[in-house]
């Protein structure tokens, strides 16, 4: 794993934007595994700089996302379907027919996750963006779940809604489950550029590079692919010197 620690939340998202960046220039029609969550927000306005500048088109770039709520529509503010237009979609050329995320609204839900799964092996990922839970999940990936694990149904962890609680006007709003890729689908990817940042995310840090690869912390699986950087700012890297 390439460990590359920053000062601070901007430096970490101008050497993300430089890795995908660069991942689209090399293959202007390259698959892109996105995330939601606070921690890319600094890299997609990046991303939508780049853009206006005129540096980077997206026109033939595909994009997978990585999970979804279940019971909130695409439309629906707090949906990661919302998150993605918002903050990234409609503010660069991508086109929106190249863009895929689970159907939060799917009726049959074991159907919902088949269809991913077979989007998901049509479009391998040059590129994964992660960012990290701090109990150390990806995607939406929580602890125990199994390494082979493909796009499934989840019950969120009590910890990971109280995380993401901030993003909604009460606790009782967070939805409790959610559609999410699953690991063996995240180590599909051919490389996965992995952010963290902030002391609350010291804990997963150090477990994803130095504890034992263990389903009790997601993100450990990643020890095994061979091609991960981790771009993570001073606080969310004071463990790794232990
Ligand atoms: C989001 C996702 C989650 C987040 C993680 C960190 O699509 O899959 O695993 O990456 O919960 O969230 P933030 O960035 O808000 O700290």
């Amino acid at each position: 794993m390439e460990i590359v620690v920053v000062e601070n939340y901007d430096e970490m998202s101008d050497v993300a934007c430089s890795v995908v960046e660069e991942t689209v220039k090399t293959n202007p029609s390259c698959v892109l595994g996105l995330a939601t969550g606070s921690t890319p927000l600094g890299l997609y306005e990046r991303m939508v700089r780049g853009y206006r500048e005129g540096k980077v088109s997206y026109q033939n770039v595909k994009a997978v996302n990585l999970d979804e709520y279940i019971g909130l529509p695409a439309s629906h503010p707090q949906s990661y379907a919302f998150f993605m237009r918002e903050h990234l979609f409609s503010k660069i050329d991508i086109l929106p027919g190249n863009t895929h995320i689970e159907n939060g609204m799917a009726t049959d839900e074991n159907a919902e996750c088949a269809r991913y799964n077979a989007l998901l092996d049509s479009m391998p990922r040059d590129l994964q963006v992660l960012g990290i839970g701090s109990n150390g999940h990806i995607a939406f990936n929580e602890p125990l779940t199994p390494f082979e694990s493909e796009t499934h149904t989840v019950a969120l962890a009590e910890s990971t809604v109280k995380d993401n609680s901030r993003l909604f006007e009460r606790i009782e709003d967070v939805p409790r489950r959610a559609f999410t890729m699953g690991l063996k689908n995240i180590m599909d990817a051919r490389r996965i550029l992995i952010l963290a940042n902030g002391a609350n995310k010291a804990n997963a840090v150090y477990g994803l590079v130095k504890g034992e690869v263990t389903t009790a912390l997601p993100a450990s699986i990643l020890q095994k692919h061979p091609n991960v950087v981790l771009v993570c700012d001073r606080a969310a890297a004071q463990r790794l010197g232990e």
